[in-house]
């Protein structure tokens, strides 16, 4: 499935989680499109071989970095690291995610708590160091946070740790959009539908995915599965000038899944 050419980009942009689906597509369409690429993930050898990719593609440079998006100190490093080899940070894709399931009253602490400090605070660490650098140089930027239509819908069935961060992830997007539109900032969210990547089938045995991806595609109005690159168009024109009057929005790349009304008549 292609997603149509790609946006025109300058400058340094970060991408967390970069190693694997949506994260690599947006490094990759970031690369084709001409900016310098930095590539933050927990795996940082994946992380590395990406951004080799992302020379291959076209990035004038690229940096792959380990990096643990709910460590505050990790964050800083890596965030100062990629300005300081790659130049002033234009844009940033807060893209690092799990889900980890659960009922309520039987949800570990440890589970929540990973949800919400990798896709929540993860977010606003990784934001927070990339700000303070956009506001020393003073040439704006573009931050495209990676949410998910679970922010604004749920269902049953243990969805409520993922569910919560998003929406959370999507309140974050639309209050630091204001706080820095004076400043040129621009601050969006993606909402991707249900994308075939590893963490689509992390809460699924090994042995249903087959049947789950036929189940799932079968359900979204377009009838399959979204492609990562098709959510990587989406966020390289959110980084792009192309985008340049859109702030605070949540852009939904879903199939038509939110459209849709569950009950039929
Ligand atoms: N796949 C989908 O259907 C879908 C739908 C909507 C939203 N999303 C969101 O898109 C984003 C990317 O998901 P994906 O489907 O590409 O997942 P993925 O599992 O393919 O990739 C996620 C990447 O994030 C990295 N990561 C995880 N925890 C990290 C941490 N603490 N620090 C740094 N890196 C970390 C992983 O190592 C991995 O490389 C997530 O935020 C996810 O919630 C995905």
């Amino acid at each position: 499935m292609s997603a149509g050419p790609d946006e025109r980009l300058d400058g340094a942009v970060l991408v967390t989680g970069g190693a694997r689906g949506i994260g690599r597509a947006a490094a990759l369409g970031c690369a084709r499109g001409g900016a310098s690429v930095a590539v933050l993930d927990l795996d940082g050898e994946l992380a590395g071989q990406v951004a080799e990719q992302a020379i291959g593609r076209g990035a004038p440079a690229s940096v792959g970095f380990a990096c643990d998006v709910r460590d505050e100190r990790s964050v800083a490093e890596a965030v100062d690291a990629a300005a300081d080899r790659l130049g002033p940070v234009r844009g940033v894709v807060s893209n690092a995610g799990v889900d980890r399931g659960g009922l309520v009253h039987e949800l570990g602490l440890d589970a929540w708590r990973d949800v919400i400090d990798t896709n929540l605070t993860g977010a606003f660490l990784v934001c927070r160091r990339a700000l303070r650098h956009m506001l020393e140089h003073g040439r704006g930027g573009s931050i495209v946070c990676v949410s998910s239509p679970w922010a604004v819908v749920s269902a049953p069935g243990g969805v409520t740790p993922y569910s919560s961060s998003k929406g959370g992830l999507s309140s974050f997007v639309r209050s630091v959009a204001l706080d820095y539109a004076g400043h040129g900032i621009r601050v969006n969210a993606v909402l991707p539908g249900p994308m075939d990547t590893a963490l689509m089938w992390a809460n699924v045995p090994e042995d249903e995915v087959p049947a789950m991806r036929e189940l799932i595609g079968g359900q979204v109005a377009l009838g399959r599965l979204g492609e990562p690159d098709e959510a990587a168009a989406a966020i390289t024109w959110l980084l792009s000038e192309r985008s340049s009057y859109v702030t605070g929005s949540q852009l939904v790349v879903d199939g038509g899944v939110l459209a849709k009304a569950s009950i039929a008549v």
